[in-house]
């Protein structure tokens, strides 16, 4: 089984500052770092690292060649990343002492995919392959609609949760992953357990991954319910935890392990993330997750 991931790719600026920027203050920072980023490249890598058949897709820029060598590194096919005319989406995010991060994107090259791009990719996958998206590119809804046509699993992590989703027809989604603001944005509801029945009312055939940071994470199917505890880690940069959590994830599902042991490595992976500073950089390599869960070590 393979996986597409058409999404995003970003050049993060990263900025260390002691506190997040309040509106109309000025701080200095202590020091910019440049990382390779974006939802995609950062959720293929994590696949890719976590030992799944990944198909990257997505357009950069003249100065976004770094990023789709550090796909390739990672082990994903990079075939289907595009050069345009234009410059590379970046994003400029704030750092705290805390690791908590504050983010503002500037989509670039990621909003310059076509319909004949999409069909063309789209042409090289079969019905049972995995489809996963996030919402840093154009044409989400004609994606959803093709590749749900096509027989593909739809999974969406609807990051950030934005307008651009309005055309998209969600009911065809067959996997959502999302944090705790996604899960309030989607369904109006701000409870844990409201989000989760919620999101089976509206969405009664979609698996659900909840994540909930610190909390833990949550599966849930019309089947099942598992429920993971977060490890415990000291937060140096939160920045791409996300998105480790969902191609360790993932790629623990197509490997055919259970739900729960799923949820048990995608935390660990998001915990060592959450230890690190930067992106794609701060993923860790199977042995790494595994060997940390094996040994109950602390991260
Ligand atoms: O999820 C983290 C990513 O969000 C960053 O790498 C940044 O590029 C933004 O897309």
């Amino acid at each position: 089984m393979k996986i597409l991931n058409y999404g995003s790719l970003n050049i993060d600026y990263t900025y260390r500052i002691p506190h997040i920027v309040a509106p109309g203050e000025t701080i200095t920072s202590q020091y910019l770092s440049v990382f390779p980023g974006g939802k995609g490249l950062n959720q293929s890598v994590a696949l890719a690292k976590a030992g799944a058949q990944v198909w990257h897709a997505g357009m950069i820029g003249e100065d976004g060649e770094f990023l789709k060598q550090i796909c390739k590194k990672s082990g994903a096919d990079t075939r289907f990343i595009s050069q345009v005319e234009t410059r590379t989406g970046n994003a400029v995010i704030q750092v705290s002492d805390e690791g908590q991060n504050s983010i503002i994107l500037f989509p670039g090259a990621n909003r310059m995919n076509t319909k004949e791009k999409v069909d063309s990719v789209l042409d090289f996958f079969e019905p049972g392959d995995f489809l996963l998206l996030q919402n840093e590119i154009n044409l989400i809804g004609y994606l959803i609609d093709k590749g749900k046509e096509k027989g593909m699993t739809v999974i969406l992590n609807p990051s950030p949760f934005d307008e651009n989703l309005q055309e998209a027809d969600l009911k065809k989604v067959d996997l959502f992953l999302i944090n705790e603001i996604e899960g309030r944005q989607i369904t109006g509801k701000n409870e844990t357990e409201e989000i989760l029945a919620e999101m089976k009312k509206c969405y009664p055939r979609a698996g659900v991954v909840l994540t909930l940071g610190s909390e833990g994470a949550i599966y849930q199917d019309t089947q099942e319910i598992w429920r993971q505890k977060a490890y415990e880690t000291k937060a140096i940069d939160t920045t791409a935890a996300g998105d480790t959590f969902t191609g360790y994830f993932l790629a623990a599902m197509m490997e055919g392990k259970n739900k729960a042991q799923a949820l048990t490595e995608a935390s660990y992976a998001a915990a060592i993330a959450v230890s690190r500073k930067g992106a794609a950089v701060s993923i860790p390599e199977k042995q790494e997750v595994i060997y940390g869960i094996a040994n109950q070590k602390i991260v």
